[in-house]
């Protein structure tokens, strides 16, 4: 009887948060507190609206280790709704610090929210961004970064330092504008440049660059071997990465190790995150150029959204001179990029978050239970709005939450209807979210049926990337996946006119957004959410923590000032019984 009155009160005192440490564990405890508002800066020379994290453009990095718990006071000091997504952070078990839309109510301005979590068995190179309202365009990104635990090795020689670079394409108009123009039908255009760390190109060419603009410089010493974690957080460009003279050795992709391969330059698409090992090995004549441009357009008209930073040797005779290096010379041929992303591979030997190797988990041996096709189109009108769609489906997001829904037993919130398969016929808005198996082994098909490249990404899990190809896929395309050293990640590039195929361990309980990490097609819809329900243990999933906002149809249940939503006297009788049980066990 004790015990079960013991065990229903760590429940109950985990439910309500009072004494978090003991439902987490002994893992250690990093804090952060970040405060969102607007700053005007100039990262392309023009005076614009920022959104700056603690003041900083890009955010400051959280930095932890495997299984450290983390939580991250956000106060919102926008003039509009703010949620912060942990791009790649799996949230295990706790699935309500998601931070999108469908999951959790958005923090309005002036208030804030307390997102805690444990960063279980995972390591490696990730970011938060905020996740609505087109925010992403006009900043409030950072790096996230786990590192090995002490008893876990490295698969390499321990680098000097790490150096992370926040790449992506840039528009001087804010998101708001930009947000204007999607709800207008409007393409974006082209962007107005790209920037590498919040900051414009390095001036390689006078004609190109005007004068006056910051830079990112990195500085470094002769000799050293440094990794390189880069990150693309941009809205829509695909970028060609590369530092002139040096060669990238690949060595990590969003949480896993590769097996580490030399390339002199890579292809970075929209929310992907890769580390490179990067050793200082030239005679420091001069700096060297950084360079971020953009892929697959016409080189003559896209000749200024080029990211230029300066990698500084402690030794260096001299500036950057002369031209950049070369992007790929493969404007004819469509594969030498797909043939890249295909090159990169898991080593099963090494272990990552855990000690046992990641080949451990042998995904080519395992049945798939379900398939599921997803068709991208381009944007196009639904009801005389502008829309994108995932199987036909542009997706309206719930004004209940879906856990809060279902917690509190909100009805007709969503339906669990989304088609497994491309739809033909019409294009419909719809809360449409798909029924998914818990502990399934899935097999997703990303089918882009657009005109422009493409990265999907999915929330919750990592997935083993078995094959992509241009063309429509079909059953008999099986037979080609790699079965083997495929590399597990979470954000993967469809070709325009491809696709994509991954494998995905559905163990993960809750509702996970899948979407395209392209902003303005996202912006548009082009996203769902895949709930899976742990029938054993439904009541993990369904507590939601003390602190959790209230909207929509449940907007009534929300106090502003963030106190406890028990009374103070009730707070004092439960920690009383809690230390009289703790103390007589
Ligand atoms: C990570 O591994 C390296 C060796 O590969 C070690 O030097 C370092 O201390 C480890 N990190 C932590 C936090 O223990
Ligand atoms: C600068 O760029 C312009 C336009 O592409 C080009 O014509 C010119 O040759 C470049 N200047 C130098 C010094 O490379
Ligand atoms: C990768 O490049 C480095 C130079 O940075 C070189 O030392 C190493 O041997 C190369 N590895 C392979 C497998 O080519
Ligand atoms: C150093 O770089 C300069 C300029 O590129 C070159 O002329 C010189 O030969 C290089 N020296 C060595 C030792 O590589
Ligand atoms: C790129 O654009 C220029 C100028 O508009 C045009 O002359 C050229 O043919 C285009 N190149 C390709 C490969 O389409
Ligand atoms: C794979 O990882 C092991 C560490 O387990 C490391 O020694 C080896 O160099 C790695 N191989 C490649 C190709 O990355
Ligand atoms: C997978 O399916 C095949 C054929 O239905 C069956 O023989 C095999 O035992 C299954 N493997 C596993 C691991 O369930
Ligand atoms: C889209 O699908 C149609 C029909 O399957 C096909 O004809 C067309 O080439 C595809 N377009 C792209 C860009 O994939
Ligand atoms: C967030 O709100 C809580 C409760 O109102 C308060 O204690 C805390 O200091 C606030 N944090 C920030 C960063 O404003």
């Amino acid at each position: 009887m004790a015990a079960f009155l013991k065990l229903f009160l760590l429940y109950f005192v985990c439910a309500t948060g009072l004494l978090t440490r003991r439902c987490f564990g002994g893992d250690p405890y990093v804090y952060y507190h970040f405060v969102y508002s607007y700053r005007t800066l100039s990262p392309l020379g023009t005076p614009q609206q920022v959104i700056v994290v603690n003041g900083q453009f890009p955010g400051p990095i959280i930095d932890v280790v495997t299984n450290n718990n983390v939580v991250v006071d956000v106060k919102n000091k926008l003039d509009e709704n703010l949620l912060v997504n942990w791009n790649g952070i799996q949230m295990r078990d706790n699935p309500w610090q998601d931070g999108v839309q469908a999951t959790n109510c958005a923090i309005p301005p002036k208030a804030n929210f307390t997102y805690q979590f444990q960063v279980k068995d995972q390591i490696g190179s990730f970011f938060y961004h905020p996740s609505i309202n087109f925010q992403r365009a006009a900043g409030g990104f950072g790096p996230f970064m786990i590192g090995n635990r002490s008893v876990i090795p490295l698969p390499f020689p321990k680098p000097d330092a790490d150096i992370v670079l926040m790449i992506g394409d840039w528009y001087i108009r804010d998101h708001k504008a930009l947000r204007t123009d999607l709800n207008a039908g409007k393409d974006l255009g082209m962007p107005d440049g790209v920037l590498i760390n919040g900051k414009g190109p390095y001036q390689y060419n006078t004609s190109l660059v005007p004068d006056g603009i910051e830079y990112e410089n990195i500085q470094v010493e002769p000799g050293k071997t440094y990794r390189f974690r880069v990150h693309h957080i941009g809205i829509s460009t695909s970028l060609n990465f590369r530092i002139q003279n040096h060669v990238l050795n690949l060595v990590e992709t969003e949480g896993y190790y590769t097996s580490q391969t030399n390339y002199s330059n890579f292809d970075i698409h929209v929310g992907q995150s890769y580390s490179f090992l990067v050793t200082m090995d030239q005679n420091a004549s001069n700096d060297y150029y950084i360079v971020a441009s953009a892929r697959f357009q016409n080189e003559s008209q896209w000749e200024r959204v080029i990211g230029v930073a300066i990698l500084h040797y402690s030794n260096s005779k001299g500036k950057a001179a002369g031209p950049l290096p070369d992007p790929p010379n493969d404007f004819y041929d469509k594969t030498w990029s797909m043939n890249q992303a295909r090159s990169v591979r898991q080593n099963g030997s090494a272990s990552g978050a855990r000690p046992n190797p990641q080949g451990s988990f042998h995904y080519g041996n395992i049945n798939v239970t379900q398939t599921y096709i997803f068709q991208s189109l381009p944007p196009t009108t639904i009801k005389g709005k502008p829309g994108a769609t995932l199987n036909g489906i542009s997706f309206v997001n719930p004004k209940t939450p879906i856990m809060l829904a279902d917690w509190k037993d909100v009805k007709g919130d969503y339906k669990l209807d989304f088609p497994s398969k491309p739809l033909t016929g019409h294009s419909r808005l719809d809360t449409s979210v798909i029924d998914g198996t818990f502990k399934g082994f899935a097999e997703i098909v990303f089918q882009n049926n657009d005109t422009v490249m493409q990265t999907f990404h999915v929330d919750g899990f990592s997935f083993y990337v078995v094959g992509m190809d241009y063309g429509v896929w079909s059953e008999d395309r099986r037979g080609s996946y790699n079965k083997w050293d495929a590399i597990y990640r979470c954000t993967i590039q469809v070709y325009p006119g491809a696709w994509t195929a991954v494998f995905l361990y559905l163990d993960n309980p809750g509702t996970w957004n899948i979407r395209t990490e392209n902003l303005d097609r996202w912006y548009l819809g082009q996203e769902t959410y895949i709930k899976l329900v742990n029938d054993e243990d439904k009541g993990s999933q369904f507590a939601a923590p003390h602190n959790v906002r209230f909207c929509g149809a449940l907007a009534d249940l929300q106090r502003e000032s963030g106190a406890p939503s028990i009374n103070g006297n009730m707070k004092l009788i439960v920690i009383m019984l809690i230390v009289v049980f703790f103390f007589s066990s």
